[in-house]
């Protein structure tokens, strides 16, 4: 008798799925009503505890077993897990950990609310893209999104459904050494592809099981620290924030983005996760965003450590009432919130709405339909299932490397008949390429140069010498990372390999783990015993290209006269050493541009194309004093905002500015480029607009448009670019948008110093604005 009921049980176990609800004192059932009314029905059943338990995410959480049988804080997340105290984990991946901590939610807390797995999907999961600064330098926006869209593959295979992706911080401090996570230093590039990422991770429903919940970040103004120092204060104005550090949020807004994280800074002396003006006058009033914010890692908690408040309690109340939906890591909105709700600090109706938000996002990925559909086994790389994919990230790192110097167009070599020495630290490292975020990858997955070339079809004879060591220890999490070594005894035989070759290519920079979270540097030299390594190369042999790794701009003055090339490699990722075999040898041909400024001086910094015009611009008097410049340097960087050199060349003509008569004041710009150089290649044609006066003052010029064009040698095309009052308005210090007459110039060209342009006058009258710019900042 007993063993029926048994077997009968186990059938019903196995056979209905309701019984999930059965077996358990949990809620949890497959949505029946529609997404409002379920989550209404959830709201209206939970107590205080359980809300604010929505809005506390926790990390990397492994212990699953019985509370009673371990202590301390694993003990208590297990506690909060079963009494649904947890809205999200972070840090907790592959399909197997997640399956469990999500059974636990549903089918053992009393509601049985699935959970969000969020992790940093920064560029890839196990496959790893170009650095996301890399990929802005391809402005090739598909491409772009196809990278993100691929990462969400893997990453949903794993358990995961929200990333803490796109990084959409402008910043014009390469001392800062997130750069590497963002698209640089311009608003408008920026714009277009934190749309692209966004896109890519969410897909066209976020309820597919291979898409995720996108994160933009750190909203906003991180990218301002002071001195590029990573989590410190920040200053700027409203000017700034409104016209150079919103727009990227505001277009990941636009095309749905579920999640904004806050940052670790402030804005107007309030730290940025208590700050109501970002947060709900501005993100959530005036742009209706509709999806949660999450804190920065305990940024709660550092509330009392920045001066802004006087105790725990005080700070969960004052991010939660600035509009903070999500505590991360802290735990204070979970301990202290409900008692703010029962003291009438905090109105449960606020409460609900955070919730509410939470819970929505939940739906929308589809977890109150199947709580495991990101955790039912973990796939196969989607890379070995998608080769043609595969294809597409080795285009993109392809694009994403750029060329800033080629005298005697050394590049690309000739495949055969030569005596090539590959020299420097990074020629045949594996790790490196790979970037700073790349949590779930092999630590030597990339191939390295070495191998890229020893791969190629090429026939050169080929040596390799890494000269010098660029790290003391294993680079990863540890501070190892910037250790310089003085180790010179491997530089004799490098010398003597560059003595033998015809050409040499030097393999340096700064290792992949160099950039990204906590690694600001003050220096941006090649790091340790390269520039030492490179002059005694020099000495023996000039014809050298430098293929330079790094995660941010360098300061390359002192060494740039002495190669015949130099090759940005960022670090490309996965397919690194074969995308640059590829360009060295001439199969892809190079047109990458640079997303950000590389200076000529450390002192230059912040420097950046779209500045403003002093009162007293540069003179072409060299005794003249009383101008705005350094008495020791340049005022121009070294390479500007969207150069890069291509194999081949582009001449610019025809340029037609018009007005097109209409309703709305738009203008149309035609430009015909033609291929005069050698070989067919890629031109990023880029559109910078200058408008000569306003309600307050604006850059000499900024980029309003850019488009790619593909030409055969002595091929033509020709270019239509129009743009409205959305690219030619602006934000005042109020934030209201202004599109106000005046005279403007179009610059077009190659990079930001494009010098063919027109002139036109454009009057507009306030009902040419478009209407939702009135009301968004
Ligand atoms: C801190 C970083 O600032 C943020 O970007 C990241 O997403 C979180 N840690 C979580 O890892």
């Amino acid at each position: 008798m007993i063993k029926l009921e048994f077997l009968v049980g186990i059938f019903l176990l196995v056979i209905l799925p309701e019984n999930i609800k059965a077996m358990s004192n949990s809620y949890w059932e497959p949505k029946q009503t529609d997404s409002v009314d379920h989550i209404r029905d959830l709201l209206s059943k939970m107590t205080l505890q359980e809300k604010a338990g929505q809005l506390n995410q926790y990390s990397n959480f492994s212990y699953t077993g019985p509370a009673e049988e371990n202590q301390g804080e694993a003990s208590i997340r297990s506690r909060h897990l079963r009494q649904g105290l947890i809205g999200a984990f972070l840090n907790v991946h592959g399909a197997e950990n997640v399956r469990e901590l999500q059974r636990i939610a549903v089918e053992e807390s009393r509601l049985g609310i699935p959970l969000l797995f969020g992790f940093d999907v920064i560029h890839g999961y196990k496959s790893i893209s170009p650095i996301p600064l890399a990929e802005a330098a391809s402005w090739d926006l598909e491409l772009i999104r196809t990278s993100a869209s691929l990462a969400a593959k893997e990453a949903t295979a794993a358990g995961i459904n929200w990333t803490f992706a796109p990084m959409v911080d402008i910043s014009r401090d390469p001392r800062w050494g997130r750069v590497m996570e963002g698209a640089g230093e311009d608003p408008f590039l920026a714009s277009q592809i934190a749309q692209a990422r966004v896109k890519g991770f969410q897909g066209d429903r976020l309820s597919d099981s291979h898409t995720l919940a996108a994160c933009a970040k750190h909203f906003a103004g991180y990218g301002f620290v002071e001195g590029g120092r990573e989590y410190n204060t920040s200053e700027f104005s409203n000017h700034t924030l409104f016209n150079t550090v919103l727009p990227p949020f505001k277009a990941a807004v636009d095309v749905g983005v579920m999640t904004i994280m806050s940052g670790f800074h402030l804005l107007n002396g309030i730290p940025v996760s208590a700050n109501s003006f970002l947060q709900k006058e501005i993100l959530k009033q005036k742009w209706e965003f509709d999806g949660f914010i999450v804190s920065d890692w305990a940024t709660v908690r550092e509330l009392m450590v920045h001066g802004y408040t006087g105790g725990e309690k005080s700070s969960a109340e004052k991010a939660f009432l600035a509009g903070l939906d999500m505590d991360m890591t802290s735990g204070l909105f979970l301990k202290h919130i409900p008692t703010l709700v029962e003291e009438g600090m905090i109105e449960e109706e606020l409460l609900d709405e955070a919730v509410y938000r939470i819970l929505k996002v939940k739906d929308d990925l589809g977890l109150f339909d199947d709580p495991y559909k990101y955790c039912k086994g973990e796939k196969k790389s989607p890379l070995s299932l998608a080769p043609k994919l595969q294809s597409k990230v080795l285009q993109l790192a392809e694009r994403s490397a750029v060329l800033l110097k080629n005298r005697e167009n050394i590049l690309p070599l000739a495949s055969s008949g030569l005596k090539v020495a590959v020299i420097g630290p990074l020629g045949n490292d594996k790790t490196s390429p790979l970037g700073n975020w790349r949590l779930a990858a092999k630590e030597d997955q990339a191939t390295s140069l070495w191998e890229g070339l020893s791969q190629h079809q090429a026939t050169n004879e080929l040596t390799f010498s890494p000269g010098v060591r660029l790290l003391e220890k294993s680079p990863a999490f540890s501070q190892a990372a910037v250790i310089n070594v003085s180790d010179t005894s491997g530089m004799a035989d490098a010398v003597r390999a560059a003595e033998q070759a015809d050409v040499v290519i030097l393999a340096m920079g700064e290792h992949g783990m160099m950039s990204g979270e906590g690694r600001s540097r003050a220096h941006l030299n090649l790091p340790g015993l390269q520039s030492k390594l490179l002059n005694a190369i020099h000495e023996v042999n000039e014809n050298i290209v430098l293929v330079l790794n790094t995660g941010r701009p360098l300061v390359l003055t002192d060494i740039e006269s002495k190669v015949k090339a130099i090759l940005l490699a960022w670090h490309l990722g996965d397919h690194h050493g074969q995308a640059l075999a590829n360009l060295i040898y001439g199969d892809a041909t190079p047109s990458g541009k640079l997303p950000m400024t590389f200076p000529r001086a450390l002192g230059q910094i912040p420097i950046y194309y779209n500045h403003y015009s002093t009162g007293r611009p540069s003179s072409a008097n060299p005794r003249d004093v009383f101008h705005s410049h350094y008495s020791d340097e340049a005022n121009e960087p070294l390479y500007p905002f969207g150069f890069g050199l291509s194999y081949t060349t582009f001449s610019y003509s025809d340029l037609e500015v018009k007005r097109i008569l209409g309703e709305e004041t738009k203008v149309q710009l035609t430009i015909k480029i033609t291929n005069t150089g050698p070989r067919r290649g890629r031109e990023v044609v880029q559109l910078y607009v200058k408008k000569h006066y306003a309600e307050t003052v604006q850059p000499v010029r900024a980029l309003k448009g850019f488009q790619s064009v593909l030409l055969d040698p002595e091929e033509s095309g020709k270019l239509t670019f129009t743009l409205t009052s959305t690219e030619l308005g602006y934000y005042n210090a109020q934030g209201n948008w202004k599109c106000d007459s005046s005279p403007f110039t179009f610059f077009i060209g190659s990079n930001s110093n494009a010098k063919l342009s027109e002139t036109i006058q454009l009057d507009f009258s306030s009902s040419e604005i478009l209407p939702n710019q009135h009301e968004n900042h």
